[in-house]
Formats: C-alpha cells, sequence, structure tokens
C-alpha cells in the first residue's frame, strides 16, 4: 500500500535473530522477565476476559501469552527468532497450557485477518523495531474494533543528549537495540494510529550490571575490552553501564488503547508525573 509505513529491513531481522538465538536460554530464565508479579501487572492492565482471543507480538520464550492464557479463551504468540519459540513451546507443554500455540512470525507483517483478535500485547520489544510505527499499524490492522491493544517497553529520557546516550549503551549491550522511545514520542506514535490511550503508567528497576550484560549474554570481548578503555571512553559499554547500575531503567506500559472503548466508563488516561521529568 503507498501509504504504508515501511517495515523491518532483512538486514536487521537477521541481526534479531543472530542475537535472540544467542540470548534465548538465559533471558527465558532472566527474573525480570519471569517476575510472576510484573506479569500479573501487566495482565491485570490488559484485563482480559474469559472469551478473549488474545496475540502477543513479539511473544520470545511467551511468559506474557502464557499468563494471559490463564485469563483468556485462546492465545497466540508469534515472534521471528526460532529458538525462543522452542522454549515457550516446551514450557507450555510442561505446564500444560493448552490453549496457547506459538508461531514463527514476523511483527510487520502479521499473518492474521483484520480484527482477528480481541487483545494485541507486545512487551519488551518496541525497542527491537526499526520501525515501530510499522509494527503498530499491524497490530491495529489485526485488533478487532473495540479491542485493545497493550504495550510494555523500556522508555527513553525527553532529553535528546541522555536518550542518545542510554540507546548507545543499549546497542553496546544488545545490537539488535534499535532505539527506546521517549515517553511523548511513544504517546504520539500511539494517536498517530489511531488509537486512544485508555491507560499509561510507568514503574521504575534498578539494573545491575553483571546480570543485565548475562541476561543478554554481550560478548566477553565488548564487555572486557570496554571496561579496559573506560576510563579513557565515556562511550564505551562499561563506563555507559557503571552509570546505568546508579540509574533506575524506566519501563513505559500503555493498556487498553482500542480503537473504541469496550468499556465506555473506562478511566481517562492517568500517569504519574515523574515520567516525565528531565532528570
Ligand atoms: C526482548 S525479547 C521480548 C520477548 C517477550 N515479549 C518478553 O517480554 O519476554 C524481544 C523479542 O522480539 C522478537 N522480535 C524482534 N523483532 C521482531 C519482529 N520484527 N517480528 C517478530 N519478532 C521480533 C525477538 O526475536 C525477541 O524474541
Amino acid at each position: 500500500m503507498a501509504n504504508q509505513p515501511a517495515g523491518e529491513t532483512e538486514r536487521h531481522k537477521a541481526t534479531v535473530r543472530d542475537e535472540f538465538t544467542r540470548q534465548a536460554p538465559v533471558y527465558a530464565a532472566a527474573p525480570i522477565i519471569t517476575d510472576a508479579e510484573r506479569l500479573a501487572r501487566l495482565v491485570g492492565a490488559i484485563e482480559p476476559g474469559a472469551d478473549d482471543r488474545a496475540l502477543e507480538v513479539a511473544t520470545g520464550p511467551g511468559h506474557v501469552a502464557m499468563a494471559l492464557a490463564a485469563r483468556c479463551r485462546e492465545v497466540v504468540g508469534i515472534d521471528l527468532t526460532p529458538a525462543p519459540l522452542e522454549i515457550a513451546r516446551r514450557l507450555s507443554r510442561e505446564r500444560g497450557i493448552a490453549n496457547v500455540r506459538f508461531e514463527l512470525g514476523e511483527a510487520d507483517r502479521l499473518g492474521f485477518a483484520d480484527g482477528e483478535f480481541n487483545l494485541v500485547v507486545c512487551r519488551f520489544a518496541f525497542h527491537h523495531f526499526e520501525n515501530p510505527e510499522a509494527i503498530l499499524a499491524e497490530m491495529r490492522r489485526v485488533c478487532a474494533a473495540g479491542g485493545a491493544i497493550a504495550i510494555e517497553d523500556l522508555f527513553a529520557s525527553e532529553h535528546p543528549g541522555r536518550a542518545d546516550r542510554y540507546n548507545h549503551c543499549e546497542r553496546l549491550r544488545d545490537s539488535s537495540h534499535t532505539r527506546a522511545l521517549a515517553p511523548t514520542e511513544l504517546i504520539a506514535m500511539t494517536a498517530r494510529a489511531g488509537l486512544e490511550v485508555e491507560r499509561l503508567y510507568s514503574m521504575s528497576a534498578r539494573a545491575e550490571v553483571e546480570p543485565w550484560l548475562a541476561a543478554a549474554r554481550t560478548p566477553p570481548d565488548k564487555a572486557a575490552s570496554s571496561a579496559s578503555s573506560s576510563a579513557r571512553s565515556r562511550s564505551s559499554a562499561a563506563s555507559c553501564e557503571r552509570r546505568k547500575a546508579r540509574r533506575r531503567i524506566n519501563v513505559w506500559r500503555a493498556a487498553r488503547a482500542g480503537r473504541a472503548r469496550r468499556n465506555t466508563a473506562a478511566a481517562p488516561c492517568a500517569g504519574r508525573s515523574d515520567r516525565f521529568r528531565n532528570r
């Protein structure tokens, strides 16, 4: 379609596959990914109904999809990378979850009909997309009118310099990181997609250097060489990550941004003002 935003390049998809094939086992077991309380908070914000059909885009090892399956009729998780999908299938089998399935798929060209799902969810993946706008458009396409879209992701500072430095550090750690957006960019993108933000909130987590590197399986040469050069170069991964250990990683969540409100009495968007503080 002429006005359709461009999707992901094959080159970037190959980078994503390389990273998440390498990271798959460690990532799947990382506490920040498996934490039941966080998952419950996200699922609570989504408010799934027993009759809902949900899609998780970029499901990875499937933790969100499996948490949703306990509350929905059916859940489908898609991902570009076979390795985490194999873990997701194994875990769902071991847990006896029969109403979830995992398929190979591309977020920028979802293999589903318009309006097939009531809920479309994506956690911790927008910062891996080259063209988040195109992917949000696809998520909207497969979401039924009155359905809900939920996105949870890292967010960057509103301060351009700080945001650039933060994204630079993330790319050193994981080459498939593209760019974490600032809150105002996320909100603007949601509006351009024709969605209405119904809920928006943030939470913080401290990133300890070692587990944070370990979860991404950052190659030792990158971490070590940057450690030795960190005294000379502020752009090395180690110097960035040392700084990061003292900072908070911000998690942005927007939930229930639907084409039309399913519940017209739903609360308007509420947010914490510190999300927008220029630090
Ligand atoms: C950080 S993991 C998040 C996994 C999962 N959503 C979670 O919260 O644990 C990012 C995932 O996005 C997937 N991904 C990145 N780009 C994608 C794309 N264009 N289409 C489908 N999956 C993609 C990767 O393969 C990887 O499994």
